[in-house]
């Protein structure tokens, strides 16, 4: 007999508190369970099934290419796959990044542009740079590294005595504005904090500065005000102090652009993907930098203490390049473009009056609803409500997928955020929403 807190089997599951649905299918927008309930998926888990789900040219892709050549160590042979996707990239990133590190997930790409920038200083003659700044409300990773760099208080409170030293800004964060100001009067308060935190560092002592372009999960798709990246690019260059953009939730066609960072007209040092590069197929991630700090590193003592058994990954590239030929042939980015305001319209249409939704926000495929308890104070509602959660089981029960956001308000506050596949059908979009207002009907009845 199982008792009720018991779990079956031998995994050590993600979730501890309830028994997980069993997959058996996942086919362009939908995934099917071992029951036979079929759900949209509205979210690609967390934003990372951009070209849809089971796509037979992937598949083809990783086949053949573990047929070709499976698995050879990165310090001793490099293959085409690794080598065209790293030429693609160098075709799509922000200027001037044209070297790329190739690992399998977004916390491995953080940890190794941590340690790329430090490199970087090194082979400058600045082995005093070795400080991180980062935002509150940011998520970065699992890794300690990474996960010193995150924001997102739930998930570093377990571990802060272990986490190495990293100093926090507040972010872009509009809705709810660390410093009470509003765009424009604020005069980018929020991008000014950093110039503080360096000085206050000792701006000698400063490697680099890490953030996502586009806030991701940890704010629900909080985008930054006009002005923001260039004031930061501008106290970066002042102080010598690199920029690495975090676009592993945001980047690779998800905001409309090939990278986020196009948007905002900056130019990163240094760039971190991962999720959507392969489409969730098979795990990838990526970090991009200019090739003159790659020069510097080559001519200084030409070597880059890192590595990682699965990384430069042939299969893993193979998986990436198919990914990038789908988006590129049916020209999904431009969609992305053309479908996400409408996304936005519809999200803003349907939801905007409702008493309990305090903001919409995103861009591209990537959206952010909030909800508050108060709309006129922007008060959160206690988490002990799970607000978030209840909305996301009603979608769930009727057959919608989306991704929760949580501790937008301190330890408070709810969102969810859509992230659709870019190959999901317009009505299908439209139907996502629908459930989205019928759920906040069925949670907030009267
Ligand atoms: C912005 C950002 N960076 C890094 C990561 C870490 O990626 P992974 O979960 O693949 O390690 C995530 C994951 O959600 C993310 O959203």
């Amino acid at each position: 007999m199982q008792g009720q807190h018991e779990l079956p089997g031998f995994v050590f599951p993600r979730q501890l508190s309830s028994r997980l649905a069993t997959a058996v299918a996942a086919r362009d927008c939908w995934i099917e369970d071992a029951d036979g309930h079929r759900l949209l998926d509205a979210s690609g888990g967390p934003l990372v099934v951009n070209v849809g789900h089971g796509r037979p040219e992937v598949a083809r892709a990783v086949h053949d290419q573990i047929l070709q050549c499976d698995y050879v160590h990165p310090t001793m042979f490099t293959g085409a796959p690794v080598e065209t996707l790293a030429a693609t990239l160098a075709r799509l990133a922000p200027e001037g990044i044209e070297r790329f590190y190739f690992m399998s997930s977004g916390s491995e790409a953080i940890e190794t542009a941590i340690k790329m920038a430090r490199q970087v200083h090194l082979a400058q003659g600045a082995p005093q740079r070795f400080r991180l700044i980062s935002r509150w409300k940011s998520y970065h990773g699992l890794t300690l590294g990474a996960l010193s760099a995150t924001g997102r208080t739930a998930f570093r409170q377990a571990f802060t005595p272990m986490l190495p030293e990293t100093a926090h800004i507040d972010p872009p964060y509009c809705y709810r504005c660390a410093f009470g100001k509003t765009y424009p009067d604020c005069r980018l308060r929020c991008a000014d904090a950093l110039e503080e935190m360096i000085q206050n560092l000792g701006p000698e002592t400063v490697s680099a500065f890490l953030a996502e372009t586009v806030s991701g999960a940890t704010i629900a798709a909080a985008v930054p005000p006009p002005g923001y990246w260039r004031r930061i690019r501008e106290i970066c260059d002042r102080y010598g102090v690199l920029l690495i953009l975090d676009e592993v939730f945001c980047g690779f066609g998800r905001t409309g652009r090939w990278f986020a960072a196009e948007h905002y007209d900056v130019v990163p040092d240094l760039v971190t993907m991962g999720k959507g590069l392969s489409g969730g197929a098979i795990g990838l991630s990526a970090v991009g930098i200019q090739q003159r700090h790659f020069d510097r590193i080559r001519s200084g003592p030409g070597v880059f203490m890192h590595g990682g058994t699965f990384s430069h990954h042939q299969v893993a590239c193979a998986a990436g390049n198919a990914v990038i030929a789908i988006i590129e042939q049916e020209q999904l980015v431009d969609r992305v473009a053309r479908l996400g305001p409408q996304l936005g319209g519809c999200l803003t249409d349907q939801l905007a009056d409702h008493p309990h939704v305090g903001d919409i926000r995103g861009v591209g495929f990537m959206w952010g609803v909030e909800f508050v308890q108060d709309r006129e104070t922007r008060r959160p509602f206690p988490r002990q409500e799970r607000i978030t959660e209840r909305l996301w089981q009603y979608l769930y029960d009727q057959g919608v997928l989306l991704y929760k956001s949580t501790g937008l308000a301190g330890t408070d506050g709810d969102a969810l955020v859509i992230g659709p596949p870019f190959v999901m059908a317009e009505n299908d979009i439209e139907r996502v929403v629908s459930a989205l207002k019928a759920a906040l009907h069925h949670v907030f009845p009267g």
